[in-house]
C-alpha cells in the first residue's frame, strides 16, 4: 500500500496546566485528549500509533514546553507528525531560539476563547497535514526511486548472468530463478516454441520450479493456441496480469487448467505471463510466474520473498499471495527479452558447435575412407580418450587422484582425438597400405627378373646340352659327360627358383632370424656368376639396390625413408590443426594431437620427449588409446588381432618399461575401458569397399 493513502487519524492532545487556560467549543468536531501528564501522553500516542498515522496538535504551557521538546526529536522514527500551541509569556517568546520554531504552530499569552481554540486548531492541522504530506511525498519518491535502481541492478545482473551460462538447461534455470526473485513470485515455467513434424508451432513445457512444492515435472508438448494462458500468450504477445487464475473473466479465450493444483493440493492464485520477444520481435517462449508473494506494504527491501515464505495451507494462499504488481509487467518483459536473447545466443552457439563437431566427423570419415584398414580408428580412440578422462576425474590415488578434467577439457580431448591422425591425408597412400618390403610392382618385376634368369640359364644350358647329345657316339664319354651337365643344370635352374621363393619369404613383413644383408649379399653375388644379358645384350641386374634396400628391411615393411613420412603425419596434423582457429578452452587440441605417439622412454616422436612432464596427460591418454585400438584391431592386413589378454599384457609390458605411463594404463585396465567401446559402434563412419585391397594402416 502507497504511503499517502495510509489511514490518518487527527487528536488535540491538551496538558492539564494548558487546559484551564482553554474554553473547549461544543460538538465533536475534534478528537481531544486531555491529560495531566503531557509527556507520558505523548508517549502513550507514539505507542498507539504502530501502523496508522497520526496528526496531533498538543496544547502546553512553558514550563512543560523542555521536557516535551526532548520528545520530539525522536518523533522522526513514529508515525507522529505534531504541532505545538504554547501557552507563555514575553519573556518566553524571547527565549526561543530560530532552531525550536520548527514544531511550534504558535505562542499564546492570552487564555483562548472556544472560537480562537477552533481555528488554531483547525490552521494547526492545516499545516501539519501538509507538512505530512510533503514528507510522504519525498518518502514515497525515495522509496520509488530505490525500487527502480534495484529492477536496474536486477536487469543489469541478469543480462550479465544469461551472458555466462552457456548451458541450456542451467540457463532456463537461471532465467526461471532471477524472475521469481525479482517479482517475488512462488513457482513459475518456462515454455519454448518450437515446430512439429508437419512445421507448425507448438509449446513445449520446458522447465517448471515451485518454491513451496518439491516436484519435478515432466517436458511435454501443448498446442500453441488461444486456449490456453501461455499458448494466448505466445500467439498474441500479450502480457497476461491475472489477479486470480480461478476469476477469469467469462469473455477471455483461454482458461486454467487446474489439475496440477488438484493433483499436489496447490492454489494457483495471481499469475503473470509475459511472452520472450528476440531481437526481431519474434516470440521464442513464454515465461509463466504464479503467486506472487512480494507483500505491498514492503518496498524492495533486499530480501526474497519467493525464497522465504512457504504456501503450505491454503491460509498460506489467502495470507501471502497478492496480485503481481503492475511495474513487474513492463521489467519482466525486459526480463523475458534478455532471456530471449540468451537462449536464442546458446542456440546459435550450439548450432555452430554442432555443425563444427560433425564437419570434423564427415572430414576424418573421408580420410579414414582412403584406408577401409582403418575405418573408425579415430572414432574409437576418441570415445577411449573420453571414458579414461571420466575415469581419471573419479581417481582417487596416485598422482591421477589429483587430476580432473572439465566438460569442456573432456571435448577439447575428443576433438583432439578425431583429429590425431588427420595428417594422414598429406602421406601417399601407396606407403601407408605397403603390406610387404617391396610394392607389389616391383616384387612383380623382380619375379619377372627371376623368370627371365631362368630361362635365361635353361637356355644356356638347353643349348649346350643339345651339342653334347649330337657328341654321344663320337666320343667314348660323351655320355657320362651328357648326364653331369643336365644334373648340374637341374641344380642350377633349381637354385633359381630357390632364390626366388627366399626372396618372396624376405617381402614378407615378419622378422628374420638370419642377418638379410648377408643373404641377400650371397643371392647377388650367385646372380652375378650366372652373367645374364638382356636381349639387347646389356647386363641384367636382376636385383636392384632399392630391392635390396627394402628387401634388407629387419622389422616390418617399411624402409627408413617410408617410416619418417609415415611419422610425419603428426607434424602434418599439428599443421592442419594449428590453423583452425580455435577459441580459448580449445587451445591444446594441436599440442595434445601432436604427442599421441611420443614414449615416455623419449623413443616416441616426433620429438622424441622424455618423462611424463614433458607431455601433456591428454596427449598420454590419447597415445594408450591409440595403441589399444591399433593392437586389438582384427581388420588390420599385416596381421591378425591380438587377443585381448595379450593386448593388455603387451601394454602392462610398455608401461613397466617406462614407454607408457604406467598410472593410466593402471586405470585403463582397471576400468575396463575396453568394455566400453563398442568396435562395430563406429562402422557407420567407414566407407569401405568390398573387395579393396587393404595395406599397411596406422598404429603408427
Ligand atoms: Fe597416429
Ligand atoms: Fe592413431
Amino acid at each position: 500500500m502507497d504511503i499517502l493513502h495510509e489511514k490518518n487519524r487527527s487528536i488535540v492532545l491538551i496538558s492539564g496546566k494548558a487546559r484551564e487556560l482553554i474554553t473547549l467549543p461544543q460538538g465533536d468536531e475534534f478528537t481531544i485528549v486531555e491529560s495531566a501528564d503531557i509527556t507520558k501522553a505523548m508517549h502513550s500516542l507514539i505507542d498507539e500509533t504502530e501502523h496508522d498515522h497520526t496528526n496531533a496538535v498538543i496544547f502546553l504551557t512553558r514550563d512543560e514546553y523542555p521536557e516535551l521538546s526532548n520528545l520530539l526529536g525522536v518523533l522522526g522514527f513514529a508515525r507522529v507528525s505534531c504541532q505545538l500551541v504554547i501557552f507563555g509569556g514575553e519573556d518566553f517568546l524571547k527565549s526561543l531560539g530560530s532552531e525550536n520554531l520548527r514544531d511550534i504552530s504558535e505562542v499564546r499569552t492570552a487564555p483562548l476563547s472556544a472560537a480562537e481554540f477552533t481555528f488554531v486548531v483547525r490552521k494547526t492541522f492545516a499545516v501539519v497535514k501538509d507538512l505530512y504530506l510533503n514528507h510522504a511525498l519525498q518518502e514515497t519518491y525515495l522509496a520509488r526511486l530505490i525500487d527502480t535502481r534495484k529492477d536496474q541492478e536486477d536487469l543489469i545482473n541478469m543480462g550479465r548472468a544469461l551472458s555466462i551460462e552457456k548451458d541450456q538447461e542451467k540457463l532456463l534455470r537461471l532465467i526461471l530463478f532471477l524472475s521469481k526473485r525479482i517479482t517475488g513470485a512462488d513457482a513459475g515455467s518456462i515454455f519454448l516454441v518450437e515446430h512439429d513434424e508437419e512445421g507448425q508451432k507448438r509449446l513445449r513445457f520446458k522447465y517448471s520450479h515451485t518454491f513451496s512444492r518439491d516436484i519435478r515435472l515432466e517436458e511435454r508438448v501443448m498446442p500453441m493456441d488461444k486456449k490456453s494462458i501461455s499458448g494466448y500468450v505466445a500467439v498474441t504477445g500479450e502480457v497476461l496480469n491475472i489477479p486470480d487464475a480461478y476469476s477469469l473473466p467469462a469473455d477471455t479465450p483461454y482458461s486454467f487448467n487446474p489439475s496440477f493444483d488438484k493433483k499436489h493440493n496447490y492454489r494457483s492464485r495471481s499469475m503473470l505471463t509475459v511472452p520472450m520477444k528476440n531481437h526481431v520481435d519474434e516470440i521464442i517462449g513464454v515465461i509463466q510466474l504464479l503467486n506472487c508473494k512480494e507483500q505491498p506494504e514492503k518496498v524492495s527491501d533486499g530480501t526474497d520473498e519467493a525464497f522465504t515464505i512457504k504456501l503450505e495451507t491454503s491460509e498460506d494462499f489467502d495470507r501471502y499471495v497478492v496480485t503481481f504488481d503492475k511495474k513487474y509487467d513492463s521489467l519482466m518483459e525486459a526480463v523475458a527479452g534478455q532471456a530471449a536473447i540468451a537462449i536464442e545466443n546458446n542456440r546459435m552457439i550450439m548450432q555452430i558447435q554442432n555443425q563444427f563437431e560433425e564437419f570434423v566427423k564427415a572430414s576424418v570419415s573421408a580420410i579414414e575412407s582412403r584406408d577401409p584398414a582403418t575405418s573408425g580408428h579415430s572414432f574409437r580412440v576418441a570415445e577411449i580418450c573420453k571414458a579414461m578422462a571420466s575415469a581419471v576425474n573419479v581417481e582417487n590415488e596416485g598422482y591421477l587422484g589429483g587430476v580432473s578434467f572439465t566438460d569442456t577439457q573432456i571435448k577439447e580431448l575428443e576433438l583432439a582425438a578425431l583429429l590425431h591422425d588427420f595428417g594422414k591425408v598429406y602421406i601417399d597412400l601407396s606407403v601407408f597400405r605397403k603390406a610387404k618390403k617391396l610394392y607389389p610392382k616391383d616384387f612383380d618385376n623382380l619375379c619377372l627378373r627371376l623368370n627371365y634368369l631362368y630361362r635365361f640359364l635353361e637356355l644356356q644350358y638347353t643349348s649346350h646340352e643339345a651339342e653334347l647329345m649330337r657328341s654321344i657316339g663320337k666320343e667314348g664319354d660323351a655320355a657320362a659327360a651328357l648326364r653331369d651337365f643336365v644334373k648340374e643344370k637341374n641344380e642350377k635352374l633349381q637354385r633359381i627358383k630357390d632364390i626366388k621363393e627366399k626372396l618372396c619369404q624376405m617381402n614378407e613383413p615378419a622378422v628374420m632370424e638370419e642377418n638379410p644383408e648377408e643373404v641377400l649379399e650371397r643371392i647377388a653375388q650367385e646372380i652375378d656368376e650366372i652373367d645374364c644379358v638382356s636381349v639387347e645384350g646389356d647386363r641384367l641386374c636382376v636385383i636392384s639396390p632399392a630391392d635390396i634396400m627394402n628387401l634388407s628391411i629387419r622389422r616390418g615393411s617399411l624402409n627408413p625413408m617410408e617410416r619418417k613420412e609415415i611419422e610425419s603425419h603428426v607434424t602434418h596434423t599439428y599443421c592442419f590443426v594449428s590453423k583452425i582457429p580455435w577459441p580459448p578452452e580449445y587451445k591444446n587440441i594441436p599440442e595434445i594431437a601432436l604427442r599421441h605417439h611420443e614414449k615416455l622412454d623419449g623413443t616416441g616422436y616426433p620429438d622424441g620427449l622424455k618423462g611424463r612432464e614433458s607431455t601433456l596427460i591428454q596427449s598420454r591418454i590419447m597415445a594408450i588409446a591409440d595403441i589399444y585400438d591399433a593392437l586389438s584391431a582384427s581388420d588390420r592386413p599385416y596381421k591378425k588381432a591380438v587377443p585381448l589378454e595379450r593386448v593388455l599384457k603387451i601394454m602392462q609390458e610398455e608401461a613397466e618399461k617406462g614407454i607408457l605411463d604406467a598410472d593410466l594404463v593402471d586405470l585403463f585396465i582397471r576400468n575396463r575401458i575396453y568394455e566400453k567401446i563398442s568396435r562395430d559402434s563406429f562402422r557407420e563412419y567407414s566407407l569401405e569397399e568390398p573387395g579393396r585391397e587393404k595395406g599397411v594402416s596406422c598404429g603408427f
